[in-house]
């Protein structure tokens, strides 16, 4: 083994490596040697609790099941301590990872489980794009991967609420995400049309807040929604694979669904000429005791459903578009006069910091849409998400108040925009999102070093308004978020979207394979509109 490596050590030769991963990792080194993986081929596994998914992961990518070490003998793949790594490898941290593939086995080296399932997710892919040798055998060519993450947030974020994807399609989708390392899943579960997380508390909010939804208003539509057990069982799917579920309880606007079920919450809604109808009971009151009693509740029963979120989202965005009516609620006017606040605005901001205590006092941050960045919220405790593209000036705001910010500007981060400007179902605005702008993310914005340290991450947002179907979600959502996956993942200087252009076509063809139907941009396919498109009720009515 010993004189083994120092060959190797001779043999290593400084390539300029491309290999077939996705995101590309941060230092690739080649080696003239190939691991052959044989049917016979075993894995040790660190982590006892997730060997099961480890080796199926290993044995998709392989073509055949792979079997767990015995006890004591040489392994094909093994799972390392950081500390069993040769002197002049830099020592892993976190979520970073080494793998050495040489003659003899392939290692991965790691600090903790996150940096193990990462190292695995890149074995995974180097295993699949691998060539074979006649009798089948997978010749993995020989390499020194030395990888770690640029942003600690990789993020997604799914609308639940305008059209709802159900148990199976998140699951999905938290498969793949593991795969390109996104490492958050940010579930926007409630939402003008409908809410879709129970509440012990309150059962009309799903018996009722759920039924409909942005292509089907009918008040008997079937309420859509997730179970408390199903949420505790895709969160703990999540966990497996490296990603922490954060969710969004909507407040004080776009209440309408639980204000439909608990109208003694109402706080109003458009007054505005020609939206009136839409979202007449757009906010929570909030001043009234009652349903801040209520949303305190509710607080208290996702806190407990997602003990790991750090952060639970309360929105925050959008709220002047339909507080008209609040000066007209007595538990406005006497909260303006108690507190000596001087208009709408400073409501907004008491509410804010109202329910912020709440959410801080269960023992998260509180995480808001980029408006709270205009409030006094205590910046250790709170995580502004930038969507306005058009203002520049609320990110700055934002990270000049001492803010930790996530990146998810509507350009080029909304997946509900068209991504080909020949395409027609979407949005627009000023443009359109294209792969290339949403891989160069944030390349543009110029951060400083200092920006840069306080900024968690990036985040991606599909938004179901115009995605009927999980068809038309999946032809919004991929590739662009296997993009958005590099962008976070992958340091500036490794950024290249030719590059990347290259490796993407095997990643499509995973995506079809386990499926997802992606957008191919190669091909050109055609759009999935869902023009006349009729909503799926993917899980069983409850
Ligand atoms: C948002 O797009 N309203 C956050």
């Amino acid at each position: 083994m010993k004189s083994h490596l120092a060959l190797l050590l001779i043999a290593a030769l400084p390539l300029a490596a491309e290999i077939p991963v996705i995101p590309r990792p941060a230092d690739v080194k080649e080696i003239e040697t190939h691991l052959r993986i044989s049917k016979d081929a075993t894995v040790h596994v660190a982590d006892p609790n997730n060997r099961e998914l480890f080796l199926a992961t290993l044995s998709e990518a392989a073509g055949f099941p792979l079997g767990i070490t015995p006890a004591d003998a040489p392994s094909t793949i093994q799972f390392l301590a950081e500390n069993m790594l040769p002197d002049r490898f830099p020592i892993p941290e976190g979520e970073g990872y080494v793998i050495r593939i040489v003659a003899e086995c392939a290692n991965v080296h790691a600090a903790t489980p996150a940096g193990h399932f990462n190292g695995l997710q890149t074995l995974a892919q180097l295993i699949r794009n691998a060539g074979r040798d006649a009798g089948g055998a997978i010749q993995l060519p020989g390499a020194y991967i030395v990888d770690a993450p640029r942003f600690a947030w990789r993020g997604f974020m799914l609308d639940e609420s305008r059209h709802f994807t159900g148990e199976a399609g998140v699951k999905r989708l938290l498969d793949a995400m593991a795969r390109y390392k996104l490492n958050r899943f940010h579930w926007h579960l409630t939402d003008s049309p409908g809410w879709r997380i129970e509440i012990k508390k309150y059962p009309k909010l799903t018996s009722i807040g759920g039924r409909g939804n942005e292509s089907d208003t009918s008040p008997d539509a079937p309420p859509q929604f997730y179970t408390q057990q199903q949420i505790r069982d895709i969160v703990a799917y999540a966990k497996a694979r490296n990603i922490t579920i954060v969710p969004e309880i909507d407040m004080p606007g776009h209440a309408d669904a639980a204000v439909r079920a608990y109208p003694e919450h109402d706080g109003g809604g458009f007054l505005q000429k020609g939206r009136t109808d839409k979202w007449p009971r757009f906010t929570f009151n909030p001043a009234k005791p009652e349903t801040l009693a209520f949303l305190d509740d509710i607080l208290t029963e996702v806190a407990a459903l997602f003990p790991d979120a750090g952060v639970i989202h309360f929105g925050g965005d959008e709220v002047h578009f339909g507080w008209q009516k609040w000066p007209q609620l007595p538990e406005v006017q006497a909260l303006m006069k108690k507190e000596n606040l001087k208009d709408l605005a400073a409501v907004e901001s008491w509410f804010n910091l109202r329910m912020a205590k709440t959410i801080n006092g269960l023992g998260f941050a509180t995480g808001g849409w980029d408006e709270i960045a205009a409030r006094d919220l205590p910046a250790d405790r709170t995580l502004v998400f930038w969507w306005r593209h058009d203002k520049p000036q609320v990110l700055r705001q934002a990270l000049d108040k001492g803010f930790p910010v996530v990146l998810c500007p509507r350009r080029p981060c909304y997946l509900d925009f068209v991504q080909e400007d020949s395409h027609q179902a979407g949005r627009r605005w000023g443009g359109f999102n294209p792969l290339a702008d949403t891989y160069h993310f944030p390349a543009g914005l110029q951060l400083s070093e200092d920006d840069e340290k306080q900024v968690r991450g990036l985040q991606a947002c599909l938004w179901t308004e115009t995605t009927v179907t999980q068809a038309r979600r999946d032809f919004m959502t991929w590739p662009r978020l296997v993009a958005l996956a590099e962008a976070a993942w992958t340091p500036a200087a490794r950024k290249d979207f030719a590059s990347f252009e290259k490796r993407l076509p095997a990643e499509l063809a995973w995506l079809k394979a386990h499926g997802i139907a992606p957008y191919d941009p190669f091909a050109k396919s055609p759009e999935v509109t869902d023009q006349g498109a009729k909503p799926e009720y993917p899980d069983k009515p409850q």
